[in-house]
Protein backbone atom coordinates (compact mmCIF):
# COMPACT_ATOMS: atom_id res chain seq x y z
CA UNK A 1 0.00 0.00 0.00
CA UNK A 2 1.52 3.32 -1.14
CA UNK A 3 -0.45 5.84 0.41
CA UNK A 4 -3.64 6.01 2.34
CA UNK A 5 -6.63 8.97 2.09
CA UNK A 6 -9.73 9.37 4.42
CA UNK A 7 -12.78 11.54 4.61
CA UNK A 8 -14.57 11.98 7.13
CA UNK A 9 -18.22 13.70 7.17
CA UNK A 10 -18.48 17.31 9.04
CA UNK A 11 -21.41 15.91 11.04
CA UNK A 12 -20.82 14.79 14.49
CA UNK A 13 -24.03 12.56 15.54
CA UNK A 14 -23.89 11.97 19.26
CA UNK A 15 -25.49 9.14 21.36
CA UNK A 16 -27.92 12.14 22.83
CA UNK A 17 -29.10 13.10 19.20
CA UNK A 18 -29.56 8.98 18.23
CA UNK A 19 -31.85 8.64 21.44
CA UNK A 20 -34.07 11.32 20.11
CA UNK A 21 -35.15 8.31 18.21
CA UNK A 22 -34.98 5.16 19.98
CA UNK A 23 -35.27 4.15 23.57
CA UNK A 24 -31.68 3.96 25.03
CA UNK A 25 -29.29 5.45 26.54
CA UNK A 26 -25.53 7.48 25.86
CA UNK A 27 -24.63 4.71 28.79
CA UNK A 28 -26.02 1.90 27.29
CA UNK A 29 -25.27 2.65 24.00
CA UNK A 30 -21.45 3.16 25.31
CA UNK A 31 -21.21 0.03 27.52
CA UNK A 32 -22.25 -2.21 24.82
CA UNK A 33 -20.91 -1.04 21.98
CA UNK A 34 -17.85 1.32 22.77
CA UNK A 35 -19.75 4.22 20.47
CA UNK A 36 -19.79 7.37 21.94
CA UNK A 37 -20.23 9.73 18.18
CA UNK A 38 -20.51 8.78 14.69
CA UNK A 39 -20.65 11.22 11.53
CA UNK A 40 -23.27 11.46 8.54
CA UNK A 41 -22.93 12.37 5.23
CA UNK A 42 -24.63 15.89 4.60
CA UNK A 43 -27.57 15.51 2.40
CA UNK A 44 -26.56 15.09 -1.22
CA UNK A 45 -23.25 14.07 -0.33
CA UNK A 46 -22.56 10.65 -2.00
CA UNK A 47 -20.86 7.51 -1.63
CA UNK A 48 -19.26 8.55 -4.92
CA UNK A 49 -18.56 12.17 -3.73
CA UNK A 50 -16.76 10.92 0.09
CA UNK A 51 -14.92 8.24 -2.52
CA UNK A 52 -12.86 10.82 -4.69
CA UNK A 53 -12.55 13.15 -1.55
CA UNK A 54 -10.13 9.77 0.01
CA UNK A 55 -8.75 8.51 -2.93
CA UNK A 56 -7.34 11.97 -3.93
CA UNK A 57 -5.86 12.53 -0.33
CA UNK A 58 -4.16 8.67 -1.21
CA UNK A 59 -3.06 9.46 -4.53
CA UNK A 60 -1.54 12.46 -2.60
CA UNK A 61 -0.04 9.95 -0.19
CA UNK A 62 1.48 7.98 -3.20
CA UNK A 63 2.92 10.28 -5.18
CA UNK A 64 0.79 8.60 -8.46
CA UNK A 65 -1.25 10.58 -10.59
CA UNK A 66 -4.73 9.39 -11.79
CA UNK A 67 -3.66 8.68 -15.15
CA UNK A 68 -1.26 6.19 -13.75
CA UNK A 69 -4.13 4.19 -12.31
CA UNK A 70 -4.97 0.65 -13.85
CA UNK A 71 -7.75 -0.44 -11.86
CA UNK A 72 -10.32 1.11 -9.40
CA UNK A 73 -12.11 -1.01 -7.10
CA UNK A 74 -14.70 0.21 -4.66
CA UNK A 75 -15.59 -1.96 -1.79
CA UNK A 76 -19.45 -0.48 -0.84
CA UNK A 77 -22.89 -1.81 -0.05
CA UNK A 78 -24.40 1.97 -0.06
CA UNK A 79 -23.51 3.05 -3.66
CA UNK A 80 -27.76 3.81 -4.43
CA UNK A 81 -27.53 2.11 -7.75
CA UNK A 82 -26.73 -1.23 -8.56
CA UNK A 83 -26.05 0.00 -12.20
CA UNK A 84 -23.87 2.14 -12.82
CA UNK A 85 -21.15 0.65 -10.47
CA UNK A 86 -19.84 3.57 -8.41
CA UNK A 87 -16.01 2.61 -9.53
CA UNK A 88 -16.26 4.22 -13.13
CA UNK A 89 -17.79 7.43 -11.87
CA UNK A 90 -15.23 8.05 -8.85
CA UNK A 91 -12.51 7.20 -12.10
CA UNK A 92 -13.71 9.23 -13.95
CA UNK A 93 -14.34 12.15 -11.55
CA UNK A 94 -10.19 11.90 -10.64
CA UNK A 95 -9.50 11.92 -14.11
CA UNK A 96 -8.77 8.17 -14.92
CA UNK A 97 -10.21 5.63 -17.56
CA UNK A 98 -9.05 2.96 -15.89
CA UNK A 99 -11.16 -0.28 -15.32
CA UNK A 100 -12.93 -0.20 -12.72
CA UNK A 101 -15.92 -1.97 -10.53
CA UNK A 102 -17.49 -2.18 -7.62
CA UNK A 103 -17.38 -5.09 -4.41
CA UNK A 104 -19.96 -5.99 -2.61
CA UNK A 105 -18.58 -7.89 0.58
CA UNK A 106 -20.22 -5.44 2.95
CA UNK A 107 -17.82 -5.18 6.14
CA UNK A 108 -15.11 -7.31 5.01
CA UNK A 109 -15.08 -5.96 1.22
CA UNK A 110 -11.94 -3.52 1.89
CA UNK A 111 -9.75 -6.54 2.70
CA UNK A 112 -11.36 -8.14 -0.46
CA UNK A 113 -10.27 -5.43 -2.34
CA UNK A 114 -6.93 -5.15 -0.86
CA UNK A 115 -6.42 -9.19 -1.68
CA UNK A 116 -7.18 -8.32 -5.74
CA UNK A 117 -5.45 -5.55 -6.30
CA UNK A 118 -1.96 -7.16 -4.44
CA UNK A 119 -2.85 -10.30 -6.73
CA UNK A 120 -3.54 -8.43 -9.64
CA UNK A 121 0.07 -5.75 -9.07
CA UNK A 122 1.94 -9.36 -8.53
CA UNK A 123 0.61 -10.77 -11.73
CA UNK A 124 1.54 -7.83 -13.69
CA UNK A 125 -1.87 -7.20 -14.48
CA UNK A 126 -1.87 -3.73 -13.06
CA UNK A 127 1.31 -1.49 -11.85
CA UNK A 128 -1.54 0.61 -9.39
CA UNK A 129 -4.84 -0.33 -8.51
CA UNK A 130 -6.94 2.35 -6.22
CA UNK A 131 -8.78 0.34 -3.42
CA UNK A 132 -11.86 2.16 -1.58
CA UNK A 133 -14.02 1.35 1.03
CA UNK A 134 -17.14 3.79 1.11
CA UNK A 135 -20.25 4.02 3.21
CA UNK A 136 -22.98 5.78 3.66
CA UNK A 137 -24.56 3.80 6.36
CA UNK A 138 -26.99 6.52 7.40
CA UNK A 139 -29.09 5.99 4.58
CA UNK A 140 -29.87 2.27 5.16
CA UNK A 141 -30.20 2.55 8.09
CA UNK A 142 -33.92 3.18 10.22
CA UNK A 143 -33.35 5.60 13.24
CA UNK A 144 -35.71 3.98 14.82
CA UNK A 145 -34.38 0.67 14.65
CA UNK A 146 -32.87 0.37 18.54
CA UNK A 147 -30.89 -2.81 17.42
CA UNK A 148 -28.53 -0.84 14.78
CA UNK A 149 -29.21 2.97 14.52
CA UNK A 150 -26.59 3.62 17.21
CA UNK A 151 -24.23 1.01 15.75
CA UNK A 152 -23.40 2.75 11.92
CA UNK A 153 -21.81 5.68 10.45
CA UNK A 154 -20.57 7.18 7.70
CA UNK A 155 -17.14 7.44 6.00
CA UNK A 156 -14.50 6.62 3.26
CA UNK A 157 -11.30 5.52 2.93
CA UNK A 158 -8.92 4.57 -0.04
CA UNK A 159 -4.77 3.36 -0.80
CA UNK A 160 -2.93 3.28 -3.61
CA UNK A 161 -1.54 -0.56 -4.19
CA UNK A 162 1.58 -0.64 -6.48
CA UNK A 163 4.98 -2.29 -6.83
CA UNK A 164 7.44 -2.35 -3.86
CA UNK A 165 10.88 -4.08 -3.50
CA UNK A 166 9.38 -5.92 -0.31
CA UNK A 167 6.30 -7.43 0.10
CA UNK A 168 3.87 -5.20 1.60
CA UNK A 169 0.50 -7.15 1.68
CA UNK A 170 0.07 -10.90 2.98
CA UNK A 171 -1.59 -13.44 1.62
CA UNK A 172 -5.36 -13.05 2.31
CA UNK A 173 -7.16 -15.63 4.78
CA UNK A 174 -10.78 -15.30 3.72
CA UNK A 175 -14.23 -17.15 3.17
CA UNK A 176 -17.79 -16.94 3.69
CA UNK A 177 -21.00 -18.68 5.51
CA UNK A 178 -24.00 -18.20 3.31
CA UNK A 179 -26.02 -19.90 5.42
CA UNK A 180 -26.28 -17.45 7.90
CA UNK A 181 -27.46 -14.49 5.25
CA UNK A 182 -29.81 -13.48 7.18
CA UNK A 183 -28.25 -12.34 10.12
CA UNK A 184 -27.33 -8.80 8.83
CA UNK A 185 -29.18 -7.99 5.82
CA UNK A 186 -31.85 -5.33 3.30
CA UNK A 187 -34.92 -6.02 3.84
CA UNK A 188 -37.56 -5.71 1.77
CA UNK A 189 -35.11 -6.87 -1.13
CA UNK A 190 -35.06 -4.72 -4.09
CA UNK A 191 -38.31 -5.31 -5.87
CA UNK A 192 -38.58 -4.11 -9.37
CA UNK A 193 -42.36 -4.65 -9.96
CA UNK A 194 -44.17 -3.66 -7.02
CA UNK A 195 -43.96 -0.12 -5.22
CA UNK A 196 -43.23 -1.07 -1.25
CA UNK A 197 -41.14 0.35 1.49
CA UNK A 198 -37.24 1.14 0.70
CA UNK A 199 -34.94 -1.45 2.36
CA UNK A 200 -33.20 -0.81 5.58
CA UNK A 201 -30.70 -2.88 7.03
CA UNK A 202 -31.63 -5.96 9.90
CA UNK A 203 -29.49 -7.31 12.20
CA UNK A 204 -29.53 -10.26 14.59
CA UNK A 205 -27.11 -8.67 16.81
CA UNK A 206 -26.67 -11.70 19.51
CA UNK A 207 -26.03 -13.87 16.26
CA UNK A 208 -23.53 -11.39 14.88
CA UNK A 209 -21.55 -11.05 17.90
CA UNK A 210 -21.16 -14.52 18.43
CA UNK A 211 -19.90 -15.05 15.11
CA UNK A 212 -17.46 -12.62 14.77
CA UNK A 213 -16.15 -12.98 18.64
CA UNK A 214 -15.94 -16.37 18.56
CA UNK A 215 -14.67 -17.61 14.52
CA UNK A 216 -12.91 -14.35 13.80
CA UNK A 217 -10.18 -14.99 15.94
CA UNK A 218 -9.44 -18.36 13.89
CA UNK A 219 -9.80 -16.23 10.61
CA UNK A 220 -6.96 -13.57 12.09
CA UNK A 221 -4.52 -15.97 12.91
CA UNK A 222 -4.63 -18.06 9.66
CA UNK A 223 -3.44 -14.74 8.13
CA UNK A 224 -0.87 -14.33 10.52
CA UNK A 225 0.66 -18.00 9.86
CA UNK A 226 0.14 -17.36 6.02
CA UNK A 227 2.18 -14.19 6.56
CA UNK A 228 4.32 -16.29 8.65
CA UNK A 229 4.30 -13.48 11.02
CA UNK A 230 4.00 -14.10 14.68
CA UNK A 231 1.30 -12.41 16.87
CA UNK A 232 4.10 -10.63 19.04
CA UNK A 233 5.63 -9.39 16.56
CA UNK A 234 2.56 -6.70 15.20
CA UNK A 235 3.26 -2.98 15.34
CA UNK A 236 -0.57 -2.97 15.25
CA UNK A 237 -3.87 -4.94 15.11
CA UNK A 238 -6.98 -3.02 12.87
CA UNK A 239 -10.03 -5.26 13.00
CA UNK A 240 -12.72 -4.30 10.99
CA UNK A 241 -14.78 -1.74 13.82
CA UNK A 242 -17.60 -3.32 13.99
CA UNK A 243 -17.92 -3.01 18.09
CA UNK A 244 -15.62 -2.40 20.72
CA UNK A 245 -16.79 -5.41 22.47
CA UNK A 246 -15.63 -7.49 19.38
CA UNK A 247 -12.58 -5.74 19.07
CA UNK A 248 -11.70 -6.50 22.62
CA UNK A 249 -12.62 -10.41 22.81
CA UNK A 250 -10.79 -10.65 18.66
CA UNK A 251 -7.82 -9.30 20.70
CA UNK A 252 -7.98 -11.65 23.76
CA UNK A 253 -8.56 -14.42 21.45
CA UNK A 254 -5.55 -13.95 19.08
CA UNK A 255 -3.50 -13.28 22.69
CA UNK A 256 -2.68 -9.84 21.08
CA UNK A 257 -0.03 -8.57 22.97
CA UNK A 258 -0.02 -5.15 26.24
CA UNK A 259 2.78 -3.30 23.78
CA UNK A 260 0.59 -4.09 20.38
CA UNK A 261 -1.89 -1.41 19.98
CA UNK A 262 -5.29 -2.29 18.94
CA UNK A 263 -7.65 0.00 16.46
CA UNK A 264 -10.10 1.62 18.86
CA UNK A 265 -11.34 4.15 16.20
CA UNK A 266 -15.22 2.62 16.60
CA UNK A 267 -15.68 5.36 19.38
CA UNK A 268 -15.68 8.40 17.33
CA UNK A 269 -16.69 7.01 13.76
CA UNK A 270 -19.03 4.00 14.79
CA UNK A 271 -19.06 0.91 12.28
CA UNK A 272 -18.87 2.42 8.45
CA UNK A 273 -18.46 -1.22 6.78
CA UNK A 274 -15.98 -1.49 4.26
CA UNK A 275 -14.51 2.40 5.48
CA UNK A 276 -13.29 1.18 8.94
CA UNK A 277 -10.21 -0.67 8.32
CA UNK A 278 -8.64 2.22 6.43
CA UNK A 279 -10.14 4.81 8.64
CA UNK A 280 -8.95 2.98 11.86
CA UNK A 281 -5.45 2.47 10.03
CA UNK A 282 -5.75 6.57 9.32
CA UNK A 283 -6.56 7.40 13.20
CA UNK A 284 -3.89 5.36 14.42
CA UNK A 285 -0.88 6.69 11.69
CA UNK A 286 -2.16 10.30 12.52
CA UNK A 287 -1.69 9.88 16.41
CA UNK A 288 1.18 8.60 16.60
CA UNK A 289 0.16 4.79 17.89
CA UNK A 290 1.66 3.30 14.29
CA UNK A 291 3.73 4.53 11.43
CA UNK A 292 4.53 3.88 8.36
CA UNK A 293 5.63 0.68 7.66
CA UNK A 294 4.77 -0.72 10.48
CA UNK A 295 3.44 -4.68 10.08
CA UNK A 296 -0.22 -4.40 10.94
CA UNK A 297 -3.09 -7.28 10.95
CA UNK A 298 -6.18 -6.12 9.20
CA UNK A 299 -9.46 -8.56 9.55
CA UNK A 300 -12.94 -7.72 7.90
CA UNK A 301 -16.22 -9.17 8.65
CA UNK A 302 -20.21 -8.89 8.14
CA UNK A 303 -22.86 -9.35 5.97
CA UNK A 304 -22.91 -12.49 3.93
CA UNK A 305 -21.50 -13.63 6.08
CA UNK A 306 -17.92 -13.05 4.32
CA UNK A 307 -14.24 -11.80 5.99
CA UNK A 308 -11.24 -11.59 4.86
CA UNK A 309 -7.77 -10.53 6.47
CA UNK A 310 -4.29 -10.26 5.68
CA UNK A 311 -1.00 -8.56 7.55
CA UNK A 312 0.05 -5.83 5.79
CA UNK A 313 2.85 -2.95 5.87
CA UNK A 314 0.83 0.17 6.76
CA UNK A 315 1.08 3.11 3.98
CA UNK A 316 2.38 6.95 4.25
CA UNK A 317 -0.73 8.93 4.43
CA UNK A 318 -1.95 12.18 3.77
C1 LIG B 1 -26.53 -4.85 18.96
C2 LIG B 1 -25.98 -5.29 20.31
C3 LIG B 1 -25.15 -4.16 20.93
C4 LIG B 1 -27.15 -5.62 21.22
O1 LIG B 1 -26.64 -6.07 22.46
P1 LIG B 1 -27.24 -7.39 23.11
O2 LIG B 1 -26.64 -7.50 24.43
O3 LIG B 1 -27.05 -8.51 22.14
O4 LIG B 1 -28.75 -6.95 23.22
P2 LIG B 1 -30.05 -7.85 23.12
O5 LIG B 1 -30.65 -7.62 21.77
O6 LIG B 1 -29.79 -9.27 23.56
O7 LIG B 1 -30.91 -7.15 24.21
C5 LIG B 1 -30.48 -7.12 25.59
C6 LIG B 1 -31.34 -6.12 26.32
O8 LIG B 1 -31.00 -4.79 25.89
C7 LIG B 1 -32.18 -4.12 25.40
N1 LIG B 1 -31.79 -3.31 24.28
C8 LIG B 1 -31.61 -3.65 22.99
N2 LIG B 1 -31.24 -2.59 22.26
C9 LIG B 1 -31.17 -1.55 23.12
C10 LIG B 1 -30.83 -0.21 22.97
N3 LIG B 1 -30.47 0.33 21.79
N4 LIG B 1 -30.86 0.59 24.07
C11 LIG B 1 -31.22 0.11 25.28
N5 LIG B 1 -31.55 -1.18 25.48
C12 LIG B 1 -31.53 -1.99 24.40
C13 LIG B 1 -33.13 -5.24 25.00
O9 LIG B 1 -34.46 -4.79 25.04
C14 LIG B 1 -32.85 -6.28 26.04
O10 LIG B 1 -33.51 -5.93 27.24
P3 LIG B 1 -34.11 -7.10 28.20
O11 LIG B 1 -32.89 -7.86 28.68
O12 LIG B 1 -34.77 -6.30 29.28
O13 LIG B 1 -35.02 -7.90 27.34
C15 LIG B 1 -25.09 -6.53 20.18
O14 LIG B 1 -25.86 -7.66 19.84
C16 LIG B 1 -24.01 -6.39 19.19
O15 LIG B 1 -23.13 -5.58 19.36
N6 LIG B 1 -24.03 -7.21 18.10
C17 LIG B 1 -23.06 -7.13 17.05
C18 LIG B 1 -23.38 -5.95 16.23
C19 LIG B 1 -22.32 -5.69 15.22
O16 LIG B 1 -21.18 -5.60 15.53
N7 LIG B 1 -22.73 -5.54 13.97
C20 LIG B 1 -21.90 -5.24 12.92
C21 LIG B 1 -21.33 -6.45 12.34
S1 LIG B 1 -20.39 -6.04 10.95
Amino acid sequence: MLGLGVYRPERVVTNEEICQHIDSTDEWIQSRSGIKNRRFAAEGETVIDMSVAAARKALDASGIEADQLDCVIVATLTHTQHTPAAAPRVADRLGSSAAAFDLSAACAGFCHGLALASDMVRGGTAAYVLVVGAERMSQIVDPTDRGTAFIFGDGAGAVVVGRADVAGIGPVAWGSDGSQHDVIAQHPECDLVHEGPKPVLHMEGTAVFRWAAFSMGKVAQEALDLAGVDVENLDAFVPHQANLRIVDMLTKSLNVPEHVPVARDIIDSGNTSAASIPLAMDTMLRNGEAKPGDTALLIGFGAGLSYAGQVVALPAFA
